[in-house]
């Protein structure tokens, strides 16, 4: 799938062009947007290479991320990227992340951009499955995935050497019969 866009009333996930550069630099320097993923603050020279690294990457390959910008549609801007990788035995199940500018967090970008993502891959592509594994201690991302509807299915102790120290992480999911459930509940 080349031309992969996934909108909603605010949002457009998108590709990520070599436009967005200074806006993905803006916030994937900032240490406390990283601080619970699995990579550190990008410098302007490695978030163009991380860029142009996903510029051939198409949607639909086993065990591969995809990493897509989201762009604000009022103003054009990246405000923030997705992570969407599919299983790598089973292209039916996908796992995701969300990473959203220090100066856009707050305002429910976070939650329309997973709402988005999970319609377009329960409706639209028929996964079956979609999970996140997120640190313990990230507050906002567990508010996140439990305010869409996302069930804890794990707590793994101490399982990631992470920033100098043992980390613990939470598996999040999402069925697609629970999330036909949750979003006919809502209409
Ligand atoms: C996690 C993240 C994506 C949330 O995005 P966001 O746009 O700020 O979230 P939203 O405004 O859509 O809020 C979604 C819910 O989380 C809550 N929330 C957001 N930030 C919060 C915080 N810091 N503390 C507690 N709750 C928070 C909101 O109140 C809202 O809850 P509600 O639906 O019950 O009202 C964002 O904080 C982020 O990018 N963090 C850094 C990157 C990261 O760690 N990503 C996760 C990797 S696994």
């Amino acid at each position: 799938m080349d031309k992969l866009v996934i909108e909603s009333e605010h949002i457009k996930i998108r590709k990520l062009k070599i436009s967005d550069l200074s806006d993905f630099y803006f916030y994937r320097s900032n240490p406390e947007v990283t601080k619970y993923q699995g990579f550190d603050t990008y410098t302007i020279d490695q978030s163009k290479e991380f860029i142009e690294s996903q510029l051939s990457v198409q949607f639909g390959k086993a065990g591969e991320w995809n990493q897509l910008g989201i762009e604000n549609k009022q103003t054009g801007k990246l405000i923030g990227d997705c992570a969407i990788k599919l299983g790598e035995y089973d292209v039916r199940i996908a796992e995701v992340g969300i990473t959203i500018s220090h100066m856009e967090q707050n305002k429910g970008y976070g939650k329309e951009s997973l709402v988005a993502i999970l319609n377009f891959l329960f409706s639209i592509m028929d996964f079956h499955r979609v999970t996140e594994i997120v640190d313990v201690e990230n507050v906002a991302s567990i508010r996140l995935l439990e305010s869409v509807g996302f069930v804890k299915e794990g707590h793994f102790i101490q399982n990631i050497f992470f920033n100098g120290k043992w980390g613990s992480e939470f598996q999040y999911a999402m069925l697609k019969n629970q999330w036909e459930l949750i979003t006919a509940m809502k209409s």
